[in-house]
């Protein structure tokens, strides 16, 4: 069976990422922020689902990425949103750890 999920590609390093502090950048022309938290390294798309707003200026939270500009939440590992304004989930995008490698797959999580 065909597998039409997008490959994995080398976005970062590690070592370039710090905690709790948004890291954006572009795969394939789409804007992701990736976030090293809890322990983890995630990847959402960078643009707020309410207004045209790059999530990565927001803060870290509780696993969540904040929206700066009118203050919706996105969860990390799912991207939905905890509260208004903004109605409609983030993608989010799977990521592989590869020594100090960070790697992203544009397939959205289901
Ligand atoms: S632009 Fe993000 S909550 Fe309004």
């Amino acid at each position: 069976m065909a597998d039409d999920r997008a490959p994995f590609v080398r976005v970062c390093a590690l070592s370039e990422l710090d905690e709790d502090t948004p890291k954006r950048v572009e795969l394939d022309g789409t804007p992701v922020s990736l976030v090293r938290t809890v322990g983890e390294v995630f990847a959402i798309h960078d643009i707020c689902s309410h207004a045209n707003v790059s999530l990565s200026e927001g803060e870290v939270e509780d696993c969540q990425i904040e929206c700066w500009l009118h203050g919706s939440s996105f969860d990390l590992r799912t991207g939905k949103p905890s509260g208004l304004p903004a109605t409609r989930p983030v993608p989010v995008y799977p990521v592989k750890i590869e020594g100090d490698d960070v790697l992203v797959s544009l397939s959205q999580e289901s």
